[in-house]
């Protein structure tokens, strides 16, 4: 990863609308990681990442920065809801599992490259055994059989979509329910029970996938890539812990879920300050891991979570509430901006759909004021809109019908809320 600062938050602003100051933050923890890098062993060990938390109103592009993130950074990344360790009768449950997981995702991604770099290597092996499967298939219903075409006709992309017979790893791992959670044997067990294979019908695509990364497995060395997984887990692994305000209690607070929370913080915190994990591919320091949280801090504020996982918190950026401009371009701009996603469904169903301008203002004029009267749900408001707005449509929309044209205007807009308009009007009184 060494896209620049800059780089950085040009890719986001492709997603996200506003909320610079966010964006920079986490660019710039990005880019040190990769400074850091550069340094010499002494030194590096010396600096630690510099923890971000993100304070905003809800709906407003904290968890999409994350999402985005992780498709850029090419590090191993999760994110976890810290809500996920406060279950009632749980308490800190297993907060060490956030690292296995991440070593997880480590692991398939060193694993996934090396098989990139083996595809060629073992791609003839992988094509002999699709001609064997194939005649042996076409064979078992008595078809006449010419290996030699097969070949060719493989080779041309012929068969493709033909269905043959292989032999597959097994992958149903057997599954243990001690009252409650599901916890799987299969990874305790890898290794040391034997590998069943199974015959399974397919298609030729399908097979030439799982073939190859069979084979790929088998050349593989496991050890190198775990290795080079615990590696990267530990200098540029990311954790984004989402609702981080949800495992605060109320400063001072003692009734029982305060207590329940702070529990969680205490757990986690070793966690953040550095300490070493045991997984399963060996042991994970987590001195360098970098860790972005988030929360709408509503109810709780920064300062009531304990002074020690605060410390190790310092870079703190606040998200803006969203403007009707900032709607207006959440509608119409990001890649897979809302306005798109609906046209793009409706498209299969030969709806031909467009938005006029001034029915984009309309909407986001009534998603900001929507928000002003009832609950601020920040951006998630024009998701609820489009889904009212174009129902009708979404209903009566099917491909047995020819290509439509439908253009949405200010007029359709006003015309769909005009009941849902008055109950605004109306709530403006009764609050
Ligand atoms: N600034 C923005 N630009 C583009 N889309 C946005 C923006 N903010 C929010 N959205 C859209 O709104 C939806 C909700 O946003 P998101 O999940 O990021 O909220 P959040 O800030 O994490 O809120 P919460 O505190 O409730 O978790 C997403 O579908 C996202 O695409
Ligand atoms: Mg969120």
């Amino acid at each position: 990863m060494n896209l620049t600062p800059r780089e950085i938050v040009e890719e986001l602003d492709k997603y996200i609308i506003g909320q610079s100051k966010a964006k920079r933050a986490v660019a710039i923890a990005l880019r040190n990681r990769y400074r850091r890098s550069k340094l010499p062993k002494q030194l590096r060990e010396e600096i630690t990442p510099k923890n971000i938390i993100m304070r905003g109103p809800t709906g407003v592009g904290k968890t999409e920065i994350a999402r985005r993130l992780a498709k850029l950074v090419g590090a191993p990344f999760i994110k976890i809801e810290a809500t996920k360790y406060t279950e009632v009768g749980y308490v800190g449950r297993d907060v060490e599992s956030m690292i296995r997981d991440l070593v997880e995702v480590a692991v398939r991604m060193v694993k996934d490259e090396k098989a990139h770099q083996m595809e060629d290597k073992v791609k003839p092996i992988v094509e002999g055994k699709l001609v064997d499967a194939i005649c042996d298939t076409r064979r078992a219903v008595n078809m006449q059989v010419d290996k030699t075409i097969v070949e060719q006709e493989l080779k041309e992309g012929k068969l493709e979509n033909e269905n043959v017979e292989i032999y597959v790893l097994d992958s149903q791992k057997p599954m243990l329910a001690i009252g409650g959670p599901e916890i799987s044997l299969g990874s305790m067990f890898d290794g040391i029970l034997p590998q069943k294979h199974k015959k399974r019908r397919m298609s030729v695509a399908r097979a030439r996938e799982l073939l190859t990364s069979e084979e790929c497995d088998k050349i593989i060395d496991k050890d190198n890539v775990y290795a080079e997984a615990i590696r990267r887990t530990e200098e540029e692994g990311i954790i984004f812990i989402d609702e981080i305000d949800k495992i605060i209690g109320k400063a001072g607070g003692s009734n029982n879920q305060d207590v329940s929370r702070e529990g969680v913080q205490r757990d986690i915190l070793p966690i953040v300050e550095g300490s070493t994990v045991a997984t399963k591919y060996g042991n994970v320091k987590t001195d360098f891991i970098l860790f972005i949280a988030s929360g709408a801090f509503h109810v709780s504020n920064i300062e009531d979570m304990i002074p020690e996982l605060q410390g190790r918190f310092p870079i703190r950026v606040d998200l803006d509430n969203l403007t009707k401009e900032d709607f207006k371009r959440i509608l119409v701009e990001p890649k897979n901006s809302v306005t798109m996603q609906y046209a793009s469904i409706l498209a299969v169903d030969n709806i031909d759909l467009h938005f006029t301008d001034d029915a984009i203002d309309e909407m986001a004029e009534m998603a900001f004021a929507e928000n002003e009267t009832s609950e601020n749900i920040g951006a998630r408001r024009l998701h609820t809109i489009m889904e009212s707005l174009l129902e009708d449509i979404s209903f009566n929309a099917s491909d047995t019908l020819p290509k439509t044209e439908v253009v949405i205007d200010k007029n359709y807009v006003q015309n769909a809320f005009k009941e849902t308009k008055r109950k605004f009007d109306l709530k403006k009184y009764i609050l």
